[in-house]
């Protein structure tokens, strides 16, 4: 017997690190790149665990620290399976890797959900996010958890997380209009816990700035929210190039990401911005469909690594 199951990629929209402080970020989830899990019946009791994408291999019962081998045991128990089942799981992925679209956090959705699959379980979505959490917390310090929130839910969502330890606030985000996004990857691999750490060293530093920085990302995400509720592109694009501004004076973009940035305003994009831990990574810029040919090549010619364009629809 075999089960599959995938997640998609995600993109923050907007709000990336003042979330971690407790403000609400908008987050999609990119269907074109996506994590599949397989898990199958092996012959000798065990699991073992192949990633030919990220050229792992590893036992459970000889990696039991690896972070996904830590998620098949919380799964694994949440299912009330046995540690010594025999399977074979192969983890696939076509979403870029530490680029701030998700790979982590993907992989593991699908895992989980091809685990549930096999023992023949729907976990719902919050369940799969919260199994998730639980791992991108052991390693990677203190997701504020909208990664795992997006890619479980499949949909856009509206995300804020809880005070101390209590659930997050999870809604669904109303897009009007067809939202076209143009994304541009730097190809500059840069750690979301070095720029969160960045962050979190200038709070403790001059914490009333920080704060107000924060305060003015959590009012920005508010009028994107209403502003993609009622279809005002224009109006998302201008707020979009608000919340990089104040992102840059945070401390994490980049000089390669402001050259992608300002490629694609010059190219006629409504507003662009760094997407999730900034430093490197992805920037997204938002477009009108006539456009989207125009900001592709506009950030090649810049010089991103990759570029995907993908379009919103709800
Ligand atoms: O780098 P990404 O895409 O995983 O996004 C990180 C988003 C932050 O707000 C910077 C951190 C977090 O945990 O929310």
């Amino acid at each position: 017997m075999t089960s599959i199951a995938s997640a998609p990629g995600k993109l923050i929209i907007c709000g990336e690190h003042a979330v971690v402080y407790g403000q609400p970020a908008i987050a999609v989830p990119l269907p074109d790149v996506r994590a599949w899990a397989t898990v199958a019946q092996a012959a000798s009791p065990g699991i073992v665990c192949a990633a030919p994408d990220l050229g792992e291999t590893w036992r459970l019962s000889s990696q039991r620290d690896h972070p996904l081998a830590q998620l098949t045991i919380s799964t694994l128990r949440r299912l009330g399976l046995a540690e010594d089942i025999a399977l074979h799981i192969t983890l696939r992925s076509n979403i870029p890797i530490a680029s701030g679209m998700g790979s982590g956090a993907a992989l593991g959705a699908a895992l989980v959900k091809a685990l549930a699959a096999y023992a023949g379980h729907v976990l719902s979505s919050a369940e799969v996010a919260a199994l998730v959490y639980e791992s991108e917390r052991a390693f990677h310090g203190t997701p504020s958890g909208i990664d795992n929130t997006v890619v479980s839910y499949e949909q856009p969502v509206w995300f804020r997380r809880g005070a101390q330890d209590t659930p997050p606030t999870i809604e669904q985000v109303q897009i009007a209009a067809p939202l076209h996004l143009v994304i541009g990857d730097t190809g500059v691999r840069a750690p979301t816990s070095l720029t969160v750490g960045v962050v979190r060293e200038r709070w403790q530093r001059e914490p009333d700035l920080l704060i107000a920085y924060f305060e003015q990302i959590g009012s920005i995400v508010q009028q994107v929210r209403a502003a993609l509720a009622a279809g005002q592109l224009t109006q998302t694009g201008e707020l979009l190039n608000q919340n990089q501004a104040v992102l840059h004076r945070l401390g994490v973009s980049s000089p390669d990401l402001e050259r992608l940035i300002s490629a694609a305003i010059q190219a006629g994009a409504l507003g662009a911005k760094l997407s999730g831990g900034g430093g490197g990574g992805v920037m997204l810029a938002l477009t009108t469909a006539e456009r989207i040919d125009h900001v592709r090549a506009a950030l090649q010619h810049a010089g991103a690594a990759h570029v995907l364009a993908t379009s919103i629809v709800t």
